[in-house]
């Protein structure tokens, strides 16, 4: 894939993500509120109980659609930057899946190629979206470093694995596109995975530009909340449940990002 390409790409995906959030999203809560009013003027229990609960999938099809709308627009990237958006994703995953996290980022990435930042947010976006989906892990890390003139993501879990048979019919494009995207970019993808041995991703960048950053670990809740810019508000509907409370083992190394 070339730059161009990269780019024409990340442009339609804005395009998509905005229709998406102004018509799919805004009939959504035109209907939500319909259905809340058909809720309040109804006289039968009966009724109102099947209203109630159409407006309880609604809301769960609004936070999914948010969820989607957030993975297909750098928007968070754009107003947070690199690390902190990095930071929301974990805690993102934490959050929805009740998974230990433990994140390791520079306090400082200097000056970054743009296309080198979304490149990076994109796998780090791809790579947590797989563990969500497929590892079935308790744990998972995730790091960058740079190393000399080299950008270096690392991304583990200790979940099921995959032993990269499978079925060659299936259409998985994640790690496909991922690798594409870094190749364009000069840079390499290595996944480390067996089965029941959990899963390492590990994505190097070449980047001229990187000033020597410190290295600190830090737990991700006790970073500063930054507000977004431009909150779309209308779409908050439907928060998932909270994850349960897990007992962290004295010797492992993960932190409850919670
Ligand atoms: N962290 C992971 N843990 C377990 N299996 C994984 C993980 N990441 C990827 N896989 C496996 O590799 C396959 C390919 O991943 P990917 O290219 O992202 O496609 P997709 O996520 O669309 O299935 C997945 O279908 C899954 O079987
Ligand atoms: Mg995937």
């Amino acid at each position: 894939m070339s730059r161009h390409l990269l780019q024409a790409q990340e442009e339609e995906r804005k395009r998509i993500s905005r229709e998406l959030h102004d018509e799919t999203g805004q009939g959504l809560m035109v209907l939500r509120l319909y259905l809340g009013m058909l809720a309040g003027d109804s006289d039968s229990p009966q009724l109102k109980l099947k209203v109630e609960e159409a407006m309880t999938m609604l809301d769960r099809t609004i936070g999914d659609l948010r969820r989607i709308i957030a993975r297909l627009s750098p928007r968070t990237l754009e107003e947070l930057g690199l690390l902190a958006a990095i930071r929301k994703e974990v805690r993102e995953l934490a959050k929805n899946t009740g998974m230990k996290a433990q994140i390791n980022l520079p306090d400082t990435l200097g000056e970054v190629d743009r296309e080198i930042e979304i490149a990076i947010y994109r796998s780090v976006q791809e790579s947590l979206h797989n563990i969500a989906k497929h590892s079935q892990a308790k744990n998972f890390s995730l790091e960058v470093e740079n190393q000399h003139g080299a950008l270096c993501l690392l991304v583990d879990d200790d979940g099921i694995g995959f032993s990269g048979k499978g079925n060659p019919r299936r259409q998985s494009f994640g790690l496909l596109g991922m690798r594409e995207r870094i190749a364009a970019l000069g840079g390499t993808v290595r996944v480390r995975s067996r089965s029941g041995r959990g899963t390492r991703l590990r994505v190097m960048l070449p980047v001229a530009q990187v000033a020597g950053a410190r290295k600190h670990v830090s737990n991700v809740r006790s970073q500063p909340e930054r507000r977004r810019a431009h909150e779309h508000v209308e779409l908050k509907h439907g928060s998932r449940p909270q994850p349960a409370i897990r007992t962290v083992k004295p010797h492992t190394q993960y932190a409850n990002v919670h």
